[in-house]
């Protein structure tokens, strides 16, 4: 049909064969008629997981999965990355393979957030080592940022901002420092922020909110900024649904197209939660928030 020369793209007739267009942001017609696309918006949902849940989409232990924290509809999709069972936190799931990519392959580098309790009192020395990076059994860290939000007799509260994403490094890191974990929290995943959602909910991202996050990973790999929040509490949403899930993250995709053209994005929403939110998981939420 190219070498016939019935194909138009944005109005000049193609004779190339493998020239790159895309379907929703290039006009593209064929014989005098507009080629139809379907418009499906890809969903990204933020879900605050709670502790003591898988993120996988099956456990065969039975214990409980992220995916029993959504409805039938998002039964699609996937976790973006992996959070351990025990932590809890910014958990996103998508059906975009490709968002899902730029978010978890290290070469983007997408910033997390970690709060972690930990036995003891952190050191400025041991700041400065975990910053600068420390030697776990798979290789040495990355630099990152480290702060210290709280000190206590027994105990501290330590913000890590990590760019890599290696199975349990905030609890290696910290135990290699000599401070075992607690408790550990994402509070951040790619700029994306609880803000409020109670553990075991989720919320819809808006299309702007996509759209944005998509703009933060895409690029090259940028400097861990300083401006990581520390523990502001933002307002909580409007609606509230019941429990939810947790999840385990995937690689994904291949190569990065052209950016996208605005799509419609489903509303906000929150979907009624299937699971009943353990008492445990409240207590803790509740430990977090004091
Ligand atoms: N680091 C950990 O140790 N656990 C997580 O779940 C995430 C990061």
């Amino acid at each position: 049909m190219i070498a016939a020369g019935r194909v138009a793209v944005n109005g000049h007739v193609i004779t190339e064969q493998g020239l790159k267009a895309d379907p929703l942001n290039d006009r593209i017609v064929v014989d005098g008629h507009p080629l139809r696309v379907s418009e499906k918006p890809d969903v990204v949902l933020l879900f605050h997981k709670p502790r003591l849940v898988m993120t996988t989409r099956d456990d065969p232990g039975g214990r409980r999965t992220v995916m029993d924290f959504l409805p039938r509809k998002w039964q699609n999709l996937h976790p973006v990355g992996r959070l351990d069972f025990d932590t809890s936190g910014v958990l996103l799931l998508t059906d975009d393979g490709e968002l899902t990519h730029l978010l978890t392959h290290p070469s983007h580098g997408a910033e997390k957030v970690y709060e972690a309790r930990v036995r003891g009192q952190v050191s400025p020395e041991t700041v400065e080592r975990l910053e600068r990076g420390v030697r776990l059994d798979d290789g040495p860290t990355a630099p990152c940022r480290v702060k210290v939000l709280a000190q206590r007799e027994k105990n501290a509260l330590v913000q890590l901002t990590l760019r890599e994403g290696r199975n349990r490094q905030v609890r290696r890191m910290l135990e290699a420092v000599g401070h075992a974990v607690n408790s550990l929290r994402r509070v951040s995943f790619a700029g994306v922020e609880l803000e409020g959602l109670p553990a075991g909910e989720y919320r819809v991202l808006l299309g702007g909110e996509v759209k944005a996050l998509r703009k933060r990973v895409e690029g090259k790999v940028k400097k861990i900024s300083n401006a990581t929040r520390p523990r502001s509490r933002p307002k909580p949403p409007k609606h509230r649904a019941e429990p939810k899930v947790e999840t385990k993250a995937t690689e994904a995709p291949e190569k990065r197209p052209a950016p996208r053209p605005k799509i419609s994005s489903p509303p906000a929403r929150r979907a009624a939660p299937r699971v009943e939110r353990p008492a445990l998981a409240t207590r803790i939420e509740k430990k977090w928030k004091s």
